[in-house]
């Protein structure tokens, strides 16, 4: 897998590098207690996918300017500050195989953390009047609360639906990475209608990374970065669950919804649950879905000529449905 990844990143390495560096200093504070978390925030990194999508998808289409490293840190604080967010909200205590921020210095910290990345997201385009990027980063910022909050409001009624499903995850995740590939496009005077198609692009990207993501919670696995069977636990319904539960009988319907309900805490019920949406074809049925994504992404990259980036970027695109974190 490493080694996929760094043939990924061939065409980018350069960028890449000096990438790490801005996007420190975009989170620098004088406030220390910060510094002391957005030096931790470096050193715990994820797998940094969002920033090489924007410096791929920028050569795609041109070149990598100072505006598209704008873009990358922009997108990569919204990135952050929404998992920082995230996991007060799933009360998750573990992160990229570390304790999480509200793990190590509670909600309160992990909040205004959050807040205070988002800003510097926004200011990073307001000081450098790119209000196209800043237009695209609102909506975005926008989006991905809607998409949680449809999901928080959904796993409390238990209601959910496979179109719902496709909406919360449209805007939970994919609007990011669509905005990563417009980004990517707008950073070098793109038309409309270029911006519209690579953020398409990034769209089913986004689509398939987290179907993918949410099969990882079926899968055991100590390598995630974060606990299996937490999905259940806080009452979150992905697709493999949706699929079993429509096609289960009557009996098992009621016992499953039960146990999502009233023993999501019951370790022996849980692992009944996955051992259910195993069998019954739940995990399979999402793979085909989460490759029909895929395939509707590369689908958009083959209009373009073939070149080295355009390669790194169908490598992307089996990385998204391929890794294993
Ligand atoms: C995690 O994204 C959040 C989701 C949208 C599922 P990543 O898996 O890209 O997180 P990091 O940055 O690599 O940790
Ligand atoms: C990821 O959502 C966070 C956002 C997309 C905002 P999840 O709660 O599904 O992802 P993980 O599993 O915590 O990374
Ligand atoms: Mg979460
Ligand atoms: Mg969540």
């Amino acid at each position: 897998m490493a080694n996929i990844v760094e043939e990924i990143k061939q065409p980018i390495n350069e960028e890449m590098k000096l990438f790490e560096q801005k996007f420190y200093e975009s989170m620098q504070s004088k406030v220390a207690l910060l510094d002391k978390v957005t030096r931790f925030i470096v050193t715990t990194k994820g797998k940094q996918m969002r920033p090489m999508f924007v410096f791929l998808c920028a050569k795609l289409v041109g070149e990598v300017n100072e505006k598209t490293y704008r873009g990358a840190s922009m997108i990569e604080l919204i990135h952050t500050a929404t998992l920082v967010h995230d996991d007060v909200v799933d009360e998750s205590f573990k992160r990229r195989n570390f304790f999480s921020i509200n793990a190590l210095w509670k909600n309160k910290i992990a909040v205004l953390v959050g807040d205070f990345l988002l800003s510097k997201a926004v200011l990073l385009s307001t000081d450098h009047k790119d209000y196209d990027l800043l237009s695209v980063i609102s909506r975005t910022i926008r989006e991905m609360s809607e998409g949680e909050l449809l999901q928080l409001e959904k796993a409390r009624k238990l209601d959910i639906t496979e179109d719902v499903y496709y909406e919360i995850i449209r805007q939970k995740t994919a609007t990011l990475i669509a905005a990563c590939c417009e980004i990517g496009a707008l950073s070098n005077d793109a038309d409309e209608n270029l911006a519209k198609k690579m953020m398409e692009f990034g769209t089913y990207t986004g689509m398939a990374f987290q179907i993918k993501d949410d099969l990882f919670d079926y899968l055991s696995s100590n390598f995630i970065g974060k606990p299996v069977g937490i999905d259940i636990k806080e009452q979150k319904m992905t697709l493999p669950l949706i699929h079993s539960l429509k096609i289960a009988s009557e009996t098992e319907r009621k016992y499953f919804f039960n146990t999502i309900k009233r023993y999501n805490n019951d370790q022996k019920r849980v692992k009944e649950l996955i051992a259910f949406v195993k069998s019954s074809g739940g995990l399979d049925y999402a793979i085909q879905v989460m490759k029909d994504f895929q395939q509707k992404a590369k689908n958009i990259l083959n209009e373009f000529p073939d070149s080295e980036v355009r390669k790194s970027l169908h490598m992307m695109l089996d990385y998204v449905i391929e890794r294993k974190f």
